[in-house]
């Protein structure tokens, strides 16, 4: 990712990028990207949010819905998250106004299914399996809807929560506040539904959120406030097989990817689906699987 940035001409920042508390040597926050521009020209300033490997522990058991993701938008367009926690609840563009953050977990259950037109045992919620949504799990459960306990990736399933027909209608819980962000610039691009508010976990994180500019820790964000630009850009590509993207492909001679682009400006959502060979083919050409 770091690489291919150095082809773009853009005066890219890194708004969200790996982990602060890790002091990546790549991709950190603050670290200006783009290709080096020719005397006296000067390329347009764009923010960008990364999360190169988002769920790790997925592609290192080979489970579902790894992504390699980023978004980005002119300069301002995204929130500069802190790397904390964020309480969420997502939900596709039939919730549009209908979530409140404070609400109990069975009026948010009942207005997504209204909206939705349907039961709210109809609806299948997911949920990061994580003891801290224990009591979250039971009033889910309480309240009549499915559920579905995910291992890691809030984010591919915030996703999956905007796109008709992926059989997922909300996602629900606290997650990781760079990956709320990131899920917010694909929400602009689909329409989705979004609210949101920072964990702050310790006093050193509440320290950090105002060292970054954020003075109400209990603000409540939508997409529209996570990820503000007027132009976003939004793309992921499939590490795992998941349910929106194919993971990678490898065969002897390539390997083949395939990947989503996201605009909210002219609103597109492309698929590309892409072979690369690696090496000179064999007498039976390029293989395509
Ligand atoms: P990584 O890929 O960085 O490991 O993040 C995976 C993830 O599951 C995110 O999707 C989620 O927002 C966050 O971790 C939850 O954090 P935690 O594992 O601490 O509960």
């Amino acid at each position: 990712m770091r690489r291919a940035f150095e082809t773009v001409p853009i005066a890219g920042n890194i708004v969200i990028g790996e982990g602060e508390r890790d002091e990546a040597p790549m991709l950190y926050i603050g670290e200006p990207v783009g290709a080096p521009p020719p005397d006296g020209v000067q390329y347009p300033a764009i923010d960008i949010a990364v999360d190169p490997l988002e769920g790790t522990n997925l592609c290192a058991t080979g489970a579902a819905n790894s992504i390699a993701v980023l978004a980005a938008s002119e300069a301002g367009g995204l929130l500069h998250a802190p790397d904390c926690y964020m309480e969420k609840i997502i939900a596709g563009p039939a919730s549009q106004g209908a979530l409140d953050i404070d609400a109990p977990v069975v009026d948010n259950l009942r207005a997504i299914a209204r909206r939705l037109e349907r039961h709210v045992m109809d609806l299948v919620v997911i949920v990061l399996d994580r003891p801290r949504h224990e009591k979250l799990i039971a009033d889910i459960r309480q309240a009549g809807a499915r559920i579905r306990l995910i291992g890691d990736g809030d984010l591919s399933a915030g996703i999956a929560a905007a796109v008709r027909g992926t059989g997922v209608h909300a996602v629900m819980g606290i997650g990781g506040a760079p990956e709320g962000v990131i899920t917010a610039a694909a929400l602009r691009c689909l329409h989705g539904e979004m609210v949101g508010r920072l964990v702050a976990a310790s006093p050193e994180q509440e320290e950090r959120m105002a060292r970054m500019g954020i003075t109400d820790p209990r603000k409540v964000y939508r997409a529209e406030d996570l990820a503000p630009g007027k132009q976003i850009i939004f793309v992921a590509c499939g590490v795992t097989p998941g349910s929106l993207l194919q993971g990678v492909r490898f065969f002897g001679d390539g390997y083949r990817t395939h990947s989503v682009v996201m605009t909210s400006n002219p609103n597109k959502v492309r698929f590309l689906d892409t072979v690369h060979a690696t090496r000179k083919p064999g007498p039976r050409g390029v293989r395509l699987y």
